[in-house]
């Protein structure tokens, strides 16, 4: 029988980028067939042809052996092809539930109640039910989306695109926001997909998932097939060649720090409801990792620190002078930066370019201190760091919108490396940044930190927390449950105490 999808010479052409060069891409019922390739690679781009978001310059789309017409994201969807891409695609202010059933007219016409109008408890119930059908617990379906966290909501976006009858579901980087036991639950899912016969494609830059999940493995190399495994014969390092094209050596390469004064003081922090008294303090050269489960407070940690939230009590000393943070503006100029988990909402302007959003700090920093200002300087410290973080192309006139997920992630980055900083808070800075990227950005957070600044690491990734800091604080239900040393801190430590269990 023919294969359920078949994607045969696609090629495609973006302005001056080649994104697609004669792709050949195929997934059969019952499979999981994994997509990888490094930052830029075209995974998202292949994707996005076969959801008829973009179309395609060359090539045939065949499914069941059948050529398809697919000319928009409609024709994709009456195809039974349903896509989770890799950025958000959720309306905040409306319910989980309304989310769940936003393009599905037939659905809604059934819940229409007699007086015409959407029946919202009816709704509700159906997508409780769809939730359960998936093994989503916890997500409730009457909240507004934008009030979730990520990893809610990307179990939403599972569910929206779920809703409807599909053969082959595609997912671009579902657990780049998700925490380890959200992405156990994700796989369940997975294997319930499989076992019902449809066809699953999986992106993931985690080589560990893609172990776990996928059935086989085809690898993008700057927009062409670099190749394809079973994943018996994958091994890590056969994979990570492909991908890259060298070997990678050092995954995290850090340094024993030599912590020296106290940068940071944080002392009865609380934002009723959501953290509670929380005290801490980090040193001058140390990365301190605060782990936790989702929704234990991590992230609204650092954005308490960073003035984005309003604090009920508490007090912060910045180089042992306490200091009032009332806005990220005052966070700024305190010399505190953020590079927060949801990089599009809070970290990037998408329609400016590479150079103004990784000088945009710098440049209000200049302005502030009265100093001149000299455009080649601004465009050098571009491309350092667009060198540097190996951000693809390598140009910094490009609009960041045009960039790929990881690379845009890189550019969040570099506009904070590039300011001065004593205090960098960093939320998930490496989701979604390909293996080699990784070992780049790791590197620079070590050589950051022997600078001499402060760092506060925030990340789902246990392995990357736990080799990345010299201390790790564990975080439960809003408060602070423990501390572990380097030397102390293993995986089981951290997950007991994440756990409530002691
Ligand atoms: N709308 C667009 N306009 C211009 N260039 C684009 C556009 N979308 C993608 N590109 C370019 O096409 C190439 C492939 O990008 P794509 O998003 O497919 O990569 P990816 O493999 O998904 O990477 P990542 O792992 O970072 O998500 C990149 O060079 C990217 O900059
Ligand atoms: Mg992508």
């Amino acid at each position: 029988m023919a294969m359920l999808l078949e994607m045969r010479g696609i090629s495609k052409r973006f302005g001056g980028t080649q994104a697609l060069d004669n792709v050949h891409f195929a997934v059969d019922r019952g499979e999981v067939v994994g997509l990888l390739g490094e930052n830029g690679a075209g995974k998202s781009t292949l994707i996005k042809i076969l959801a008829g978001v973009h179309t395609r310059d060359q090539g045939d789309i065949l499914m069941d052996g059948r050529p398809v017409a697919i000319h928009n994201p409609q024709d994709a969807q009456r195809l039974g092809v349903a896509v989770i891409y890799q950025e958000l695609n959720l309306t905040p202010n409306q319910t989980v539930a309304e989310n769940v059933f936003l393009h599905r007219p037939q659905r809604m016409s059934k819940l229409l109640g007699k007086l015409g109008f959407v029946d919202r408890a009816r709704r509700a119930r159906e997508t409780q039910a769809l939730f359960e059908q998936l093994g989503i617990v916890g997500l409730d379906p009457r909240r507004k989306v934008g009030e979730l966290s990520v990893a809610f909501q990307q179990l939403t976006e599972i569910a929206k695109a779920l809703a409807f009858d599909a053969r082959l579901i595609v997912m671009d980087e579902p657990t780049s926001a998700l925490p380890d036991e959200e992405v156990e639950h994700l796989f369940a899912i997975i294997r319930r997909l499989k076992a019902r016969g449809l066809g699953v494609v999986f992106v993931s830059h985690r080589l560990n998932e893609v172990r776990a999940i996928c059935d086989r493995v085809v690898v993008l190399r700057d927009g062409q097939n670099a190749g394809g495994l079973p994943i018996a014969e994958a091994s890590d390092a056969r994979l990570i060649a492909m991908m890259v094209g060298r070997p990678i050596e050092n995954l995290y390469p850090k340094r024993p720090a030599q912590p020296g004064a106290v940068v940071l003081e944080v002392e009865g922090l609380t934002r009723r409801g959501v953290i509670e008294d929380i005290t801490f303090h980090i040193r001058a050269g140390e990365v301190v990792g605060l782990a936790g489960l989702v929704g234990s407070g991590r992230t609204e940690v650092a954005r308490a620190i960073f003035g984005a939230d309003r604090v009920d009590s508490g007090t912060i000393r910045l180089n042992g002078r306490p200091v009032h943070i009332r806005s990220p503006q005052d966070a700024r100029r305190l010399g505190i930066g953020y590079v927060p988990e949801d990089r599009k909402v809070q970290g990037l302007v998408l329609g400016m370019t590479v150079r103004d959003n990784t000088t945009l700090t710098v440049l209000r920093q200049l302005a502030r201190g009265g100093q001149f200002i000299s455009w080649p300087e601004v465009e050098r410290t571009a491309q350092r760091y667009v060198d540097e973080l190996q951000v693809r192309p390598p140009r910094t006139d490009l609009l960041v919108g045009s960039l790929s997920g990881g690379n845009q992630q890189k550019v969040v980055l570099a506009k904070w490396l590039a300011a001065n900083l004593n205090v960098l808070l960093l939320d998930e800075p490496t989701r979604g940044i390909d293996v080699g990227a990784k070992a780049e950005i790791h590197a620079l957070i070590d050589e950051l930190a022997h600078r001499g600044m402060a760092i506060l690491l925030i990340s789902s990734e246990l392995p990357e927390m736990l080799a990345m800091s010299d201390r790790i604080l564990v975080m439960s239900e809003g408060r602070l449950a423990g501390q572990l040393s380097r030397a102390e801190a293993t995986q089981e430590r951290v997950l007991a105490l994440a756990s409530g269990k002691r």
